[in-house]
């Protein structure tokens, strides 16, 4: 039996309608070259989580790319809330996640970008499926992987082809992520940022173009600060990775999870080897204050 699509609510070009039923051009570039710009905003109690970062980055990747943002934010946030609305009268669903995609639109195929396009707006929201009471308690496995996507990661593409490829060597494995390393030293996960814990320190590689700069990446500095951990970018060599105290995923769905297993050895030291560690505690307890004080 496929899996069955989901039935939720959706916004394509300002039309409301099940996702289901939506459907769009075969030369929408989105679907051609994978021409695009996505956004995932997390929802708390029904309110959109640091939607206005979320929103900044959004305008920022359009902007990289040249793709017109279609939309002023009070616009961006009606058409949010809406959804949001919806799939809470058809569910129930207090938490959830709104996934905005913009592409260049629809146009005779090319490779260079059309002067005249206008860019395809599709948005859904799904009920949030966060980790689950096992991944929270014991943390989660990966695997690593040398990082073999392009050059331009801190791109919030819809092209996903290497992540997509990336993913699949942690599924095949009944693994969580899979963590990826280039020229020696560790860049992000698949769909996650990855940190490294070192003497109480909560470290992450700079911001590059090698690795998409997270919403999380700068929220868990503030959380850092908060609850008074170190927080340093800096490049992280594998060695570091493999012998770190503690290992994080953050990433929206995710928020912050422990990571106990790297490529089938335990992670971290001593009594806590193999368990989620007390800096991953302190920063998933901090974020869970945060979410009522930073959603709108
Ligand atoms: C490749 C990649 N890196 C990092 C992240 C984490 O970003 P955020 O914290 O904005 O969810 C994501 C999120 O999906 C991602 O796809």
């Amino acid at each position: 039996m496929p899996t069955p699509l989901p039935d939720v609510p959706c916004c394509l070009n300002g039309e409301f309608s099940r996702v289901c039923d939506a459907k769009v051009s075969v030369l929408d570039r989105g679907f051609l070259f994978g021409d695009g710009i996505y956004e995932v905003v997390p929802v708390y109690g029904r309110r959109l989580f640091r939607f206005d970062e979320h929103l900044a980055r959004l305008a920022r990747n359009l902007a990289k790319v040249r793709i017109p943002d279609p939309h002023p934010r009070e616009q961006w946030l009606r058409l949010c809330r809406e959804l949001v609305q919806r799939l809470a009268a058809q569910t129930g669903a207090e938490d959830q996640v709104v996934y905005i995609q913009v592409t260049r639109g629809v146009a005779p195929r090319d490779h260079a970008m059309p002067p005249d396009a206008v860019p395809t707006v599709f948005m859904m929201v799904n009920p949030m499926r966060p980790p689950t009471a096992e991944q929270r308690h014991h943390g989660v496995a990966c695997v690593s992987a040398r990082d073999f996507r392009w050059e331009r990661a801190d791109i919030k593409s819809t092209s996903l082809l290497g992540n997509v490829l990336a993913r699949q060597l942690s599924a095949d494995h009944g693994a969580a992520e899979t963590i990826l390393l280039r020229d020696g030293f560790l860049t992000e996960a698949s769909s996650s940022n990855v940190w490294v814990v070192h003497e109480g320190a909560l470290l992450g590689p700079p911001k590059s173009e090698r690795l998409l700069e997270g919403i999380r990446v700068e929220l868990l500095r503030e959380l850092c600060e908060e609850v008074g951990i170190a927080y340093n970018l800096r490049p992280i060599p594998e060695a570091d990775v493999r012998s770190a105290d503690e290992l994080l995923l953050s990433s929206a769905t995710k928020e912050v999870l422990a990571v106990t297993r790297l490529d089938g050895e335990a992670v971290g030291h001593g009594a806590l080897r193999g368990k989620p560690g007390p800096v991953y505690a302190r920063l998933y307890e901090a974020y869970q204050r945060a979410k009522s004080r930073q959603s709108i």
